[in-house]
C-alpha cells in the first residue's frame, strides 16, 4: 500500500515508545544466556495492519517508512507484547477465602485434594451461565492486567456431564482475550471413586473423544494427591492417540516422576515442578517441554513462612529457581488463577512476586511471561514477542521502563491494551497524547 509520500499505508502506528521490549528470541523461546537477554529499543515504534505487526524498530526508522490513518504517541510509555497466561483453572465457582483464613491463622488445614474437591461441588452445582458470566468478568480483569492470551482447564466437575460443560464454556466464551481450553479430567479423584481409582481413570480416558471436540490439551495431574505416574501414563497415551497435546501438573506436594512423564511423552509444558528431582529437571533441560513456575502459589500457599502450618516445600526457593534456570530448561511463569492454591488473575502480580521471592531478573520475568508461556501452548510463532507477521497484542504501559512494572507492586500500571491490532482496553495513551504518563 504505497501512498503519494513514497510511504506505505498501515492502520496504526504506536511511536516514541520510551522503551519497546520485544520479548523475541531465537527458536522462539529464551533459554540459557538468552533468558537474561532482553531486547529493550529506546524510542521504539510499532506498525500494524490488520491483526498483524509488519514492522518494530526505532521511531525515526518507522516514521521513515510508515504513515498511519491513526498515530499513538506512547512518549513516556513502555511498550510489551501482552502476557500469556499459560496456566489457568478460570472456569469454576465458589470461594475458598474462609478455609484460607485457617491456614493463615495455623489451625488445623485440609489438604489441597479436599479443597478442589469443595470447588467440585459448587461447579457443578453452578449453571452453564453462572460459570460463563465469572469467566467473562474475570477474563475482563486479566485484559486489564494486561494478558492477551489465557489458557483455562476443566476438572471441576470429574464427571461426564461437568467436565463436558466447563470445557464448552471455556472454548466458547466471547470476549477479546484469546481463550486456550484444556482437557483436565484428571485432576483429583473425585468422591464417587474413592474406592474405585481404576474406575475413574476409565472414566477419564472414555471422555477423551467428546472433550477433544473442545480443547487441544489434556493435562494430567501426577502428584501424590492426584494420580501415580502409572495412572498418568496409562491416560497420557490414550489422550496422544486421540490427538490431543500434553501438560501435565506435575510434582506440587512431593515428587511423583510427574515431570520425567513430561519429558518422556513430549508434553507442550510441566508444571509446578515443586519437588521435581535432580534428575527430572536434566531430563526437562534436555527436552523442548516448557516448565511452568508459579509464584502465585508459592506466596498464597505461604510456603515462605518459617512455621507456618504448611512448611515451605522448598526451603529455598531463589536457589530452587536459580537451579532451573541455570539447567536451561525452558522455563515460564502464570498465575495457576484458581479458587484454592493462588487466586490471583494479574501476570503483573507474578512477575513482582517471581522478583521477590523467586529471585529471578527482570529480563528472565519478561521472557517468562510472554514468549516462553508462548511456547508453552505451542504458539510462539504467533503471539508472545513483538515481531514482523506475529499478532497485534500489545500493551501500553503507564510507566517508562520495564523494570518498573515489576519493582512496583500492587498496582494495575497497565494503560492501553491492543488485540490483534484493535484498541482493547482504552488508557491514556489511546484517547490524547500524553498526560498520565510516569516518568
Ligand atoms: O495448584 N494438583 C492440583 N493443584 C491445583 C490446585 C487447584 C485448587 O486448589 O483448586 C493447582 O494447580
Ligand atoms: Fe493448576
Amino acid at each position: 500500500m504505497g501512498t503519494a509520500t513514497g510511504k506505505q499505508g498501515v492502520e496504526l502506528l504506536v511511536v516514541h515508545a520510551a522503551e519497546l521490549v520485544t520479548c523475541r528470541a531465537p527458536g522462539g523461546r529464551a533459554r540459557g544466556e538468552a533468558l537474561d537477554r532482553l531486547e529493550v529499543i529506546r524510542d521504539g515504534a510499532l506498525a500494524i495492519r490488520g491483526e498483524r505487526i509488519v514492522a518494530v524498530g526505532p521511531t525515526a526508522e518507522l516514521a521513515a517508512h510508515y504513515t498511519a490513518s491513526t498515530v499513538l504517541d506512547a512518549t513516556g510509555r513502555l511498550v510489551s507484547p501482552g502476557f500469556v497466561d499459560a496456566h489457568t483453572h478460570l472456569v469454576h465457582a465458589g470461594s475458598r477465602h474462609d478455609e484460607w483464613q485457617d491456614l493463615v491463622r495455623e489451625r488445623p488445614v485440609a489438604g489441597i485434594d479436599a479443597g478442589i474437591r469443595r470447588t467440585l461441588r459448587a461447579t457443578r452445582a453452578a449453571s452453564s451461565a453462572e460459570l460463563r458470566s465469572r469467566a467473562l468478568a474475570d477474563l475482563d480483569v486479566m485484559l486489564r492486567h494486561g494478558a492477551t492470551t489465557v489458557e483455562a482447564k476443566s476438572g471441576y466437575g470429574l464427571d461426564h456431564e461437568t467436565e463436558l460443560r466447563m470445557l464448552s464454556v471455556a472454548a466458547a466464551l466471547d470476549h477479546p482475550v484469546e481463550v486456550v481450553p484444556t482437557y483436565l479430567g484428571a485432576h483429583v479423584l473425585p468422591p464417587e471413586y474413592a474406592d474405585d481409582r481404576a474406575g475413574y481413570v476409565d472414566l477419564v480416558i472414555s471422555l477423551l473423544p467428546a472433550a477433544r471436540r473442545y480443547a487441544a490439551y489434556c493435562d494430567i495431574a501426577c502428584d501424590p494427591i492426584s494420580f501415580t505416574a502409572a495412572e498418568c501414563e496409562q491416560i497420557a497415551a490414550a489422550a496422544v492417540e486421540h490427538g490431543f497435546r500434553l501438560r501435565v501438573h506435575a510434582d506440587q506436594t512431593g515428587d511423583a516422576s510427574g515431570t520425567a512423564l513430561a519429558v518422556r511423552f513430549g508434553a507442550s509444558s510441566t508444571d509446578h515442578l515443586d519437588e521435581a528431582t535432580p534428575d527430572a529437571i536434566a531430563a526437562l533441560a534436555g527436552s523442548d517441554t516448557v516448565g511452568v513456575l508459579f509464584p502465585g502459589v508459592t506466596l498464597h500457599m505461604l510456603e515462605t513462612v518459617p512455621g507456618s502450618a504448611r512448611p515451605p516445600l522448598r526451603s529455598n526457593r531463589p536457589a530452587w529457581a536459580r537451579r532451573l534456570v541455570d539447567s536451561g530448561a525452558t522455563l515460564a511463569l502464570s498465575t495457576d488463577y484458581n479458587p484454592g492454591t493462588s487466586p490471583t488473575p494479574s501476570m503483573q502480580t507474578v512477575m513482582q512476586l517471581a522478583a521477590r521471592l523467586y529471585r529471578l531478573s527482570y529480563a528472565e520475568i519478561w521472557h517468562m511471561c510472554t514468549i516462553n508461556a508462548a511456547a508453552a501452548l505451542d504458539r510462539s510463532a504467533e503471539i508472545g514477542s513483538l515481531e514482523p507477521g506475529k499478532r497485534a497484542d500489545v500493551v501500553i504501559w503507564s510507566v517508562p521502563e520495564h523494570g518498573v512494572v515489576i519493582h512496583r507492586f500492587g498496582a494495575n500500571l497497565v494503560d492501553t491494551v491492543i488485540v490483534r491490532g484493535q484498541t482493547t482496553v482504552q488508557g491514556r495513551a489511546a484517547r490524547a497524547g500524553g498526560d498520565g504518563r510516569q516518568t
